[in-house]
Formats: C-alpha cells, structure tokens, sequence
C-alpha cells in the first residue's frame, strides 16, 4: 500500500497540494498517496489523530490550523518553533515533529526562481498574521538591511516584531514595526504582502512613491492579480505572485518526508500552463 500524506484545512477543496505532490512522486519514482482531508473548525485535533492512527506518515497544514497545529505537535523543527506556526507535519517513531516550510519556500522563491538578493536590501513585510510569522525568521536569517513590518492593526506588528525581537541569533538591528501611515518617504527594494486583504479585492493604504527603482513586489496569494499586484504594475515595479512560493514550500515538505528534493521547475510551469 502507498505511503498516506494528506493536505488538511477548512476549506480545503481549492487545495492545489495534490497535484503539486503527485506530481513530485511521479518525477522522483515515490510510492505516495496524497489526498485532501477537511476539518471541522472544531475538529482540527481529532481530525489529525485519526489520520496518524490510520497509519499516515504525514500531513500539510492550512488555513486556519497552522496555529493548532504547533500546539498539537509533540516538538517543532526549524523555524517552526519561533514562528509558532506548522504547515508540516511528520511522524516520527510515536511522535508528530512539526515544521513550517513556507518561509523556505518563499526565500527560495525569491532568490533561485526569481533571482532576487535580499540580502542588504531594504524589505517591507505587509500583514501580521499567520503568513507573517511563518516567514519571518528565514527572511531575517538573509540579512536585509532593513525589515520593516507593517499592519492594519499596528499592535500586532508590534507585537510580532517584539517576539522575533526575543531571539538572539535572529536580532537584526532593522527589524521594525510600522503603521501604513507612517511609511510616507520610504522606498523599498522588496515589498511582500501576507496580508489576505486580496481575499477581498482590497489591498493595503500605501504610498504612491514606495517602490525603489527595479523593486520587486511580491504577493504570498496566487492565481489572480490581486489590487496590490495592480498597484505595484503601473508604478513600475516588477511583480511575482505567490505560486512559485506554493509549490517551493511543498519541494521541502516532500523532501523532510522523502528524504529527496523534487524539481520545482516543471511543476511550477505546468501549474501556470493549466492556469
Ligand atoms: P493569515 O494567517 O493569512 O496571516 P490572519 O492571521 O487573519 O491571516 O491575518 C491577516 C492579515 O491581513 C492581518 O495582518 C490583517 O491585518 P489586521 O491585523 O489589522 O487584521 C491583514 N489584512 C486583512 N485585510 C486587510 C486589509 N483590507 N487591509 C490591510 N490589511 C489587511
């Protein structure tokens, strides 16, 4: 019988995971099956030690359980613990170990797919929500001159800000925490929205001069071009929606569960021809 891996999330219908994993099985000659499991809002924890007790070696976690899903694993790996968000997990002997791949996935994204240096550059992180948290450690761990977080609710980026503040080895001198308003005057090099305001069709208050000559604006949602995207468009940035982020993060989740790094190139092409 085929190793069981499933994506589990409420909704989870929409879910490309499927594709993206079977398609890395085919590619490397695993023997895997992959399906979507939906849980009830209330039901996240049930719904997870029932799958393990089944016999399934391991599961991505999405929208709203990431959170959950660090409280329920017996300990964390990576970026995982600081991010107090899992998008991954695998069992382990008798223990669940989680993992939060998507901030990886983004780097990555950024630098191999779309080759983009982070490093001494000046980054604006949109959102302090879930998508923040989990990609705050690597984006710190490649050295931006500057990272500057932005919110609605500028608490939360506070708030944020302050926790990553906490670990030493992640202390970056330009880490910050600022309401939209206060960004009038700024420039970036790379702006990056983890927010869900494009759920909506809306996008952050920003000021018209923010990007720098040959900045990239990058948005975590894909599959539509979302108002920020539009915005970014015709005052000259380039823009990169989060597709290639999706299937980067699902090519290390395979390989902690595999042991082998699928390539991430064919399937990101196959997903935009089929868009
Ligand atoms: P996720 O796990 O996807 O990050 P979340 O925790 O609900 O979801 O966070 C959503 C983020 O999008 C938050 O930073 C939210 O801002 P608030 O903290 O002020 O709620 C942000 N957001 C949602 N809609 C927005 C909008 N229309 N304009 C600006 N920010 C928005």
């Amino acid at each position: 019988m085929s190793d069981r891996y499933a994506v589990i999330g409420n909704p989870v219908s929409h879910s490309q995971s499927p594709l993206i994993h079977a398609a890395f099985a085919r590619q490397t000659g695993q023997d895997i099956r992959y399906d979507r499991l939906l849980a009830p809002l209330d039901g996240f924890e049930d719904t997870v030690r029932r799958f393990f007790h089944e016999g399934g070696h391991g599961l991505n976690v999405t929208v709203p359980f990431k959170r959950e899903a660090w409280d329920l694993v017996d300990r964390c790996e990576g970026g995982a613990l600081v991010a107090e968000a899992v998008n991954t997990i695998k069992r382990e002997g008798g223990e669940l170990v989680g993992y939060n791949t998507d901030g990886t996935g983004l780097v990555t994204d950024l630098q191999r797919n779309l080759g983009i240096t982070v490093s001494g550059r000046r980054v604006l992180l949109m959102g302090a929500g879930g998508a923040s948290h989990g990609v705050l450690q690597p984006l710190l761990e490649c050295r931006p001159a500057l990272l500057v977080v932005a919110n609605r609710t500028p608490e939360r980026a506070g708030s944020l800000v302050r926790h990553f503040h906490k670990f030493a080895a992640l202390a970056v001198q330009g880490l910050v925490a600022k309401p939209y308003d206060a960004l009038a005057g700024s420039q970036f090099d790379l702006v990056i929205n983890a927010t869900s305001a494009g759920l909506d069709g809306a996008m952050p208050p920003l000021p018209d001069d923010l990007f720098a000559p040959g900045a990239l604006a990058y948005d975590m949602m894909y599959g539509r071009e979302t108002a920020f995207l539009q915005f970014a468009r015709v005052r000259g940035a380039a823009c990169a929606d989060g597709l290639g982020m999706l299937v980067e993060q699902a090519a290390e989740s395979f390989r902690i569960w595999r042991g082998v790094r699928p390539q991430t190139a064919p399937v990101i092409a196959q997903l935009r021809g089929g868009a």
